[in-house]
């Protein structure tokens, strides 16, 4: 810095030096011009004068009256004296003084002679800087002889050298003022804000504030700077904490699954390959709002799992470009680099005309299969043309797959959810040495109940066509087994849950979906103090004033059991009146698929719900029920989770429930209890929530009543258990274990062609 200081100083006392200097020279140059010129003009209006003069007395041929004119004009400003010269440049009259001098005509008088004109120049008279100006003296045409009018010029000299030791004083001053003022500003505006922000990076990087404190407002320049700090910052302390985890993982021989175990794991499964993941809903939708192209995150428990494992690979997620402005910044072949802030991994976007959406996607995704998969007593519609869309979008998307996985050997794909029944088997068909793999995130029901879809058997087969059908929960894949064993022809074994059809093979497991919960987020634990968060301050930002808090977070789906939710909302504040005025439940609820009318009823149900309690219950500055319709980031929902004494979820029917699992990642105190729908596949693996029947109103109620009043060491005993079972079930493992087990399957199995020519029988 103090090498700075000096460069800059003398960059300041150079430049203002050579600039002024550069100015001042013009001055004095000027100045001497101007006093030349002024010169010039007496000397002119002086020997005009005399001159007259000179040729009368000339004339009358009176020598006596030349001299007198001479000596009259000897004491003027500045004025040395006037000679008179004859033709032949002999003196004829010459002020005393330059007698001497001047005996002989100089060259100015001469010249003046012989051309017959004025002349005027600058010479030196001895020592003596001088100005003559020499003019003919004529009797009409003739030329007699010449005057001279000699004025001193040394006071423009005198008056230059003023000139330029004024300018140096003030040069001087200049450099001085200046320097002073910028080393003042740059402290004040620069070094010392850098300072600051040094102090803020330096605190960043140690830990000692959290990623999310931002900068300082009066910091405000530095802000571009400080989103890459921030963003390197959490690199190199995910980094050193991967270092640390892996160091800590060897000594206690622990199998923990992080992102860079991941990483390294689809690696060494992958070798040359690359992970392709396919799936309906994209993770960043481009918005276009007027002049602003705003980046949406979907709320989607799909998104919100996969997201971390194609960070943890850089593969390529193929999903429907379905923002209004996803076509803006996509390249000629669909593609971009995502996430937008910090690209890692590739996107690639499939474009759907409306009708493909509305009769793919609203239709016979989310009309049909979407209730007929989830028991939740809404019916399904399934419509032939809906239908149609289904398998030509399948088919759409086959293609785009088959474009992405062209030069790449034996491809890894991984197919997500009910969206896409078709794809594997149209895709296998083409390219059988891909692997693929299709999850599927939602319920599979009995075989009666997926008995009622016409094209169960389509459906069955398409699905078939994979070599590893995922699942959350063992029951998933018994339904599915037994729903395969009923509709298509095929060998089911039941002993290694396989399924063998047309020369074949499809593993069959599950996998319980998770979140990005790892050693880092549980070391954070006891020490980051971010867990007391202000529930009153969070409370009253909404208006409300309330002791106790609540909390639900859902897409409003009919199949997450909000209005029973509300309903023991409810009934816990008639059977328990003391909580009145005292506990408020806050229902963030992302409008979802409203474009369907079950769903756009729906969302007119819960407010409604929402308000009929409220209307009975209010009063004063407290409500029970906070309904807060739009979807939030996950940034703003954790001060939620963060505060509140219990997180509700009663979904009716639920493949898995990431908001269970955010819940509990969420509180590193170690407090607050989950209330937990037994219908939810998290219920197998949280077993240490308060689990309820949702459709069991009074249940529900006791339950937000236990929780309130649930011992601190209880809480703590629970969260603990509940923690440590998603902290080593985590997102990277369920992603570790379905491209390994993908990885082990064995393509075109010799064994299966020779088994399949035997027994191509159904066992029904
Ligand atoms: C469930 C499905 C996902 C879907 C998500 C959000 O989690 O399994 O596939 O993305 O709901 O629904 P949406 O229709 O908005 O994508």
């Amino acid at each position: 810095m103090r090498l700075l200081s000096a460069r800059l100083i003398v960059s300041l006392i150079l430049g203002i030096t050579l600039v002024s200097s550069g100015f001042s020279y013009y001055e004095v140059v000027s100045e001497k011009r101007a006093l030349r010129s002024d010169l010039e003009r007496r000397a002119e209006m002086l020997g005009e004068s005399l001159v007259g003069n000179v040729e009368r007395s000339w004339n009358t041929g009176s020598d006596k009256e030349l001299r007198r004119l001479v000596l009259r004009f000897g004491n003027r400003e500045h004025l040395l004296g006037v000679a008179i010269y004859d033709r032949q440049g002999a003196l004829v009259a010459v002020t005393p003084e330059l007698a001497k001098t001047l005996s002989v005509s100089p060259p100015t008088v001469t010249q003046a002679i012989t051309q017959s004109h004025e002349e005027s120049s600058f010479v030196r008279l001895g020592t003596v800087p001088v100005h003559i100006l020499a003019l003919p003296i004529r009797r009409q045409d003739e030329v007699l002889g010449g005057l001279a009018v000699v004025h001193d010029a040394s006071y423009i000299r005198a008056q230059s050298l003023l000139t330029w030791r004024q300018t140096f004083f003030r040069v001087l001053a200049q450099v001085f003022l200046i320097v002073l003022i910028t080393l003042l500003i740059v402290r004040w505006s620069i070094t010392g804000p850098i300072a600051r922000a040094a102090l803020w990076m330096h605190a960043l990087r140690t830990g000692k504030i959290s990623f999310r404190q931002e900068l300082p407002d009066h910091l405000d320049m530095f802000r571009p700077l400080a989103r890459e700090v921030v963003t390197m910052a959490e690199s190199l302390s995910n980094a050193r904490n991967a270092a640390e985890n892996e160091a800590r993982l060897r000594e206690a021989g622990e199998s923990m699954w992080t992102a860079d175990r991941l990483s390294v794991q689809l690696r060494t499964r992958l070798g040359d390959s690359h992970l392709f993941v396919v799936s309906n809903r994209e993770p960043y939708m481009h918005q276009r709002n007027g002049k602003a192209l705003d980046v949406v995150v979907p709320p989607s428990g799909l998104v919100t799992a996969l997201e971390p494992v194609l960070d943890a690979c850089d593969g390529t997620w193929i999903a429907h470009g379905s923002g209004n402005g996803d076509a803006e910044v996509v390249d000629a072949h669909d593609r971009l680099r995502v996430p937008p802030e910090d690209p890692r991994y590739t996107l690639r976007r499939v474009w759907l005309t409306k009708e493909e959406e509305e009769g793919y996607y609203y239709g016979f995704a989310n009309e049909g299969l979407w209730p007929l998969c989830h028991i939740a007593h809404t019916r399904p519609l399934f419509r032939a043309a809906d239908w149609q869309y289904y398998q030509d979008v399948n088919r759409k998307f086959t293609a785009a797959v088959l474009e992405e996985i062209e030069n790449v050997a034996k491809p890894v794909v991984l197919v997500q959810d009910y969206h896409f029944a078709l794809l594997p088997r149209l895709l296998k068909e083409k390219r059988p040495d891909a692997r693929v793999a299709i999850f599927w995130h939602i319920p599979w029901p009995n075989p009666e109940a997926f008995g009622i879809c016409p094209w169960q058997r389509q459906l069955v087969d398409g699905l078939l066509g994979a070599d590893l059908i995922g699942f959350h929960i063992q029951s998933h894949c018994n339904n599915f087994l037994q729903t395969v064993d009923r509709v298509v022809e095929s060998r089911v074994d039941w002993e290694h849950f396989s399924v063998l059809r047309q020369d074949h093979r499809t593993m069959v497991r599950p996998f319980p979906i998770s979140v990005a919960f790892t050693e880092d987020d549980a070391a954070e634990n006891n020490n980051d103090g971010l867990n007391s968060v202000d529930r009153s301050t969070l409370m009253r930002s909404q208006g409300v004033e309330a002791t106790f808090m609540g909390i639900g977070v859902d897409r409003v789906d009919y199949t997450k059991g909000i209005l029973e939710r509300f309903l023991a909302i409810e009934r816990f504040l008639e059977k328990y009146p003391s909580y009145q005025g005292k506990f408020t439940f806050v229902q963030i609820g992302a409008p979802s698929r409203t474009h369907i009318k079950r769903y756009h009823d729906l969302l007119a149900e819960v407010e409604a719900e929402a308000e009929r309690i409220n209307w009975r219950f209010q009063g004063g500055k407290w409500k029970p029920i906070v309904f807060l319709k739009r979807q939030h980031s996950h940034q703003e929902i954790e001060p939620y989770y963060r505060a509140a004494d219990l997180c509700l979820v009663t979904s009716l029917h639920d493949g898995m429930n990431l908001v269970a699992k955010e819940f509990l990642v969420t509180r590193r105190d170690e407090q607050g209890v989950l209330i937990l729908s037994q219908f939810t596949g998290a219920a197998r693996e949280l077993r240490d929530a308060l689990l309820v029947n949702p459709y069991d109103i009074d249940q529900t109620a006791e339950a937000i009543r236990a929780a309130l009043e649930m011992e601190p060491e209880d809480k703590q005993l629970r969260v603990h258990r509940m923690r440590k079972v998603i902290k080593e079930r985590n997102i990277y493992r369920w992603a570790g274990n379905l491209v390994t087990e993908l990885c082990e399957v064995r393509l075109d199995a010799p064994e299966d062609v020779q088994e399949k020519s035997r027994t191509n029988v159904t066992v029904a």
